[in-house]
């Protein structure tokens, strides 16, 4: 159907977000990962996730546009560009200083996979608890590390999109098997049993989500770049 899964071809467009790389890989984004304009991914978002265009989205997809010299789309692997949205201490990709920050590394992944052991689920607490660990994993291999309040701030986004978007915006909950095989195979596992948020996740669910994470978590700037900075162009 329409939005079966399947693998992108090798001239696919793909880059470091697993959840639009996820819709791409359903069909509800373009399957080729370009072309993407604002409504498109707004809409995709929505379609696929429930995921009602609230500002912080459309302010995402905005800060996508600058990631390119096009002037009113982009493809999923210009999103790549360090220091746009692209940031160091991700949960699944290295570090650009590093090497590869655009595709999954199951190294990396380690710290979010193993967290919050004897349990079948992630929750607000672990989430918090594996941005502070990759963090520190990162200040001990990465000197160019970036670390502002703006790398924070969107680090905390992408800890409640898959905690919501996986799992139950409400509670904070997601099982482990569905954010695994969503990092893992950029896929949403309906076979396993996920559906579609029932809830839609909005501004004030989503806003209170992300308060929760930060009011968990014990975090500070470090490093040379004290400013947060945004590159303006690719
Ligand atoms: C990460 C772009 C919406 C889930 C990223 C990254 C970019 C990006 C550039 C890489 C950041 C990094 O880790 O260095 C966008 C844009 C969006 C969007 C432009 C739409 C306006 C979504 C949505 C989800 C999502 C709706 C829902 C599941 C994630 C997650 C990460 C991420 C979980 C963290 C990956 C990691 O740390 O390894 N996104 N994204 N994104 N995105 Fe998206
Ligand atoms: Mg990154």
């Amino acid at each position: 159907s329409a939005h079966q899964w399947q693998a992108p071809s090798p001239t696919d467009s793909r880059g470091p977000c697993p959840g639009l790389n996820t819709l791409a890989n359903h069909g509800f984004l373009p399957r080729n990962g370009s072309n993407i304009t604002i409504p498109v991914v707004l809409k995709a978002i929505n379609d696929g996730f429930n995921f009602q265009p609230i500002n912080l989205l459309r302010i995402g997809a905005k800060l996508g546009l600058l990631t390119t010299d096009a002037e009113d789309s982009f493809t999923l692997n210009n999103l790549a560009l360090h220091g746009t949205l692209e940031h160091d201490a991700s949960l699944s990709r290295n570090d650009y200083a590093l090497g590869d920050n655009v595709h999954f590394n199951e190294t990396v992944f380690t710290t979010l996979a193993n967290s919050n052991p004897g349990v079948d689920y992630y929750n607000i607490t672990s989430a918090a608890q594996v941005m502070e660990q990759r963090l520190a994993e990162d200040k001990i291999v990465n000197p160019t590390l970036i670390n502002t309040i703006k790398e924070f701030t969107v680090r905390i986004v992408e800890s409640g999109f898959y905690l919501s978007v996986m799992g139950n915006v409400t509670t904070g909950v997601a099982p482990k098997n569905f954010v695994q095989i969503f990092f893992r195979e950029e896929r949403l596992p309906l076979e396993e049993g996920w559906e579609r948020s029932e809830v839609p996740i909005g501004e004030d669910n989503f806003d209170t989500l992300l308060s929760e994470i930060s009011n968990v978590t014990t975090w500070a700037p470090s490093g040379e770049v004290i400013c947060p900075w945004i590159r303006l162009q690719p």
